[in-house]
């Protein structure tokens, strides 16, 4: 109850930030900086450079595992939360080798493309080297087909939300083997639709930059 009490002034002096009304700051102790968990989170960095090495197949089946896979295959339960169990983001992968589609139940990607259209959201001159491009798309019809129909204006927001869980378990993942993956905009959004062959009840939400930490970085 004491840190609920706590808590409770924490949001109130947060919504008066700036005013005269704002409450006086109760001390927390210091987070201990111990287990793996708060190890990467302490060391989580968006490092803007990419080492051009290919990603193993290792590693993009565990970044796209930590990302949305299956974590319990008896219940179906992902690695990331979604609302009514929506699961409607799809994870697609740009690579030097062309477009692929993650399959959480085969644990497997699936062509999609031969091109490589990495440069459609290589926009930014430091991911340009980055072996992968990860892009999160929403399939509203799937979604649709659980969410109650008073949720409808909220679809969109939803998905944007589902997206950062999935984008911050990449960036945790690669926080702690070495790997950098920076959420960026997608940019052309309709040459990206067309890359990927999607239907119309599917929108792109956002992209990742994908690889290694370059050699000297810091
Ligand atoms: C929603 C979102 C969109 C972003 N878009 C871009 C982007 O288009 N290009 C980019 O270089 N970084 C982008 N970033 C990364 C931020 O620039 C980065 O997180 C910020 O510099 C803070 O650095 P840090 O993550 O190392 O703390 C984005 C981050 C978020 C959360």
């Amino acid at each position: 109850m004491k840190t609920m009490h706590y808590a409770g002034i924490a949001v109130i002096a947060a919504c008066f930030a700036g005013t005269a009304a704002a409450q006086e700051v109760v001390p927390l102790p210091a987070p201990k900086i111990r287990g793996q968990v708060m190890k990467t989170l302490k060391n989580r960095i968006s490092v803007k450079g990419f080492s051009a090495k290919e990603l193993s197949d290792r590693n993009l089946g565990e970044v796209l595992w930590a990302g949305f896979g299956i974590a319990d295959p008896v219940s179906g339960r992902r690695t990331a939360p979604a609302a009514f169990g929506s699961n409607e983001i799809d994870i697609y992968v740009l690579s030097a080798d062309g477009v692929f589609l993650y399959d959480p139940a085969a644990h497997g990607i699936r062509r999609v493309g031969s091109e490589d259209v990495r440069g459609i959201v290589a926009s930014q001159g430091y991911v340009k080297s980055a072996p992968v491009h990860l892009i999160y798309v929403a399939d509203y019809d799937r979604a649709a087909k659980v969410y109650p129909s008073s949720y409808d204006d909220q679809m969109k927001s939803w998905a944007m939300m589902h997206t950062g869980f999935i984008a911050q378990n990449v960036v945790l993942y690669s926080s702690s083997h070495g790997m950098s993956a920076v959420v960026r905009s997608p940019g052309n959004v309709e040459r990206l639709r067309a890359a990927l062959k999607l239907p119309d009840n599917c929108e792109v939400v956002m992209s990742q930059a994908v690889g290694y930490v370059p050699e000297g970085w810091r």
